[in-house]
């Protein structure tokens, strides 16, 4: 199963990727994890992704399409994927089909989840992401059993930098005008799913399951 995860900032594309990985056996692919990896790193790249993470708009497509390339690349990728963040442009969602047609292996299903933007702005800025784990958290939908405490793993828990509301909004509006066109991309090709994000978490994710039932 080769799955991409599409949806605003906040939609629940990493909650519910976790759990769609682990279903199905599959390896969950975040740009967004690379990035904030490679930043803790200090690599070249995290501290040139931070540039445009900092400020909400998104890293250059030539970065990100070349990490993802090399990272399809995986020979734990030949079992399907579950790309999480990408793509997140029209230009990237081009590059990957290319990657993808060149191996014979075109995408199951793009899963569309759907938020209204009022609550958006609520969970990004009520969420914490445990520091250890990267577990994620809800100050009110989802909260840990001891107050910034991991509950996997009792790491602290801390709040994303780009999780402040004015930089939660930049991003809203980033994916409005760029990635927000991808949902007709994937129609028009008859892949898109799209599922109601507005429900509790266990909800989504058996929403999900029934969409893919058929397709593993
Ligand atoms: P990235 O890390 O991908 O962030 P994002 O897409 O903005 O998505 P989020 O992680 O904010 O939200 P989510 O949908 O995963 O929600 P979550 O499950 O955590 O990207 C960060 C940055 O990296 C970008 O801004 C860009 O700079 C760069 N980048 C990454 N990919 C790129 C690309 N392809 N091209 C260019 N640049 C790229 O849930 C949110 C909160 O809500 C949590 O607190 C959670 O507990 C809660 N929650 C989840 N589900 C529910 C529910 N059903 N009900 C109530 N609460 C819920
Ligand atoms: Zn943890």
């Amino acid at each position: 199963m080769r799955l991409i995860l599409l949806g605003p900032p906040g939609a629940g594309k990493g909650t519910q990727a976790v759990s769609i990985a682990e279903t199905y056996s599959i390896p969950h692919i975040s740009t967004g994890d690379i990035f904030r990896q490679a930043l803790k790193d200090q690599t070249p790249l995290g501290m040139k992704a931070k540039e445009y993470m900092d400020k909400g708009q998104l890293v250059p497509d030539d970065i990100v399409i070349g990490i993802v390339q090399e990272r399809l690349e995986g020979k734990d990728c030949e079992k399907g994927f579950l790309l999480d963040g990408f793509p997140r442009t029209t230009e990237q969602a081009k590059a990957l089909d290319t990657i993808l047609e060149g191996k014979g292996t075109p995408i199951t299903y793009c899963i569309n989840i759907e938020v209204p933007f009022d609550q958006l702005i609520l969970r990004l800025t009520g969420r914490r992401v445990c520091k250890n784990c990267g577990a994620t958290y809800h100050i009110l939908f989802n909260k840990s059993n001891e107050e910034g405490i991991c509950d996997k793993c009792g790491g602290e828990l801390y709040q994303r930098a780009d999780d402040s509301e004015s930089t939660a909004r930049e991003r809203l509006a980033v994916y409005q005008k760029q990635t927000a066109p991808l949902i007709e991309y994937y129609e028009r090709i008859g892949k898109l799913v799209t599922i109601n994000g507005l429900q509790s978490i266990d909800k989504v994710f058996n929403d999900i399951k029934d969409a893919l039932r058929g397709s593993y």
